[in-house]
């Protein structure tokens, strides 16, 4: 247990203001899963963005590999909320973008062989030259969960992937997700408002509390629960609610939503 990416503890602080967490430390193994769950505004966005590099802690480290990141790189992708796709470009021509961006040197033959690959991972082939305009708003996040894929990132920093589709979408596109990175053992950090979805993905749950303020003290948010996922690996979302144990969790994670994930 070497921890690939270690989080040493971090602290954020916009601008004067105090804290919005402190003291956050974590560590991900290579190939895990893991998922942070918390209300809104606790901070896992920027939790996220200073783990990609594209915002800096107050105060702590964050170590992948070894070593310290401070900026953003290749080596990580990020899948957005939105799904941040060039409007101009067609599928074909988003993710050949990023491809070339990261190997340049890729001659065109196995740069479309490489492209075509990952789209079909998605299932999207037959969408492949469409621009994002002209997909639905669950095969554009799919669109972006294969360039994310495409660059054969260390890990996976995903940022509600999925918020913003119906159910079913969701579920297809989670069952896809998870096919995806057990064939290729990711290691993913994903941010999700929704306990099933955790449970489904997740190896490990960080449980996250917002900030509070009790008799004129303020104690910043932070990783109250580090919650193993003691279901069996091989879990479908159909067949999640049968396993044993899945209530206990279920209700635990609730409860800290409901009971201690914040001041009341
Ligand atoms: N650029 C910024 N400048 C000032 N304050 C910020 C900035 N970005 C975030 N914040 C504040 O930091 C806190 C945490 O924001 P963050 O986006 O990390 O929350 P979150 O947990 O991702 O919430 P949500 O679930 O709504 O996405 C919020 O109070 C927010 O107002
Ligand atoms: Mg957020």
């Amino acid at each position: 247990m070497s921890g690939f990416l270690k989080i040493e503890q971090l602290a954020k602080a916009y601008g004067g203001a105090r804290p919005v967490f402190a003291d956050v430390s974590f560590t991900l193994e290579k190939g895990e899963f893991v998922c942070i769950i918390g209300h809104s505004g606790c901070g896992k966005t920027t939790i996220l963005n200073v783990l990609a590099g594209l915002d800096r802690a107050s105060e702590g480290v964050v170590l992948m590999d070894g070593r310290e990141v401070a900026g953003p790189s290749l080596e990580r992708g990020v899948v957005f909320q939105g799904h941040a796709l060039m409007p101009w470009l067609t599928v074909r021509q988003n993710i050949a973008f990023a491809v070339r961006s990261r190997w340049p040197e890729m001659k065109a033959d196995e740069l479309r062989a490489h492209v075509e690959k990952y789209v079909a991972m998605v299932g999207l082939s037959p969408a492949i030259d469409k621009k994002p305009s002209e997909l639905s708003g669950g095969m554009k996040q799919r669109v972006g969960i294969a360039r994310a894929f495409s660059i054969a990132p260390k890990m996976l920093l995903l940022d509600e992937p999925f918020g913003a589709l119906d159910a079913l979408t969701r579920g297809t596109i989670q069952d896809e997700l998870m096919a995806i990175v057990r064939q290729t053992q990711q290691t993913v950090f994903m941010i999700t408002h929704d306990v099933d979805e955790a449970i489904l993905l997740a190896d490990r749950i960080l449980l996250m509390s917002n900030g509070s303020e009790h008799e004129s003290t303020y104690t910043p948010g932070g990783i109250a629960e580090v919650v193993v996922n003691p279901l069996p690996r091989e879990r479908t979302r159909a067949g999640l609610h049968h396993m044993d144990g899945y209530y206990e969790l279920r209700n635990h994670i609730v409860d800290f939503l409901v009971t201690r994930a914040r001041a009341h």
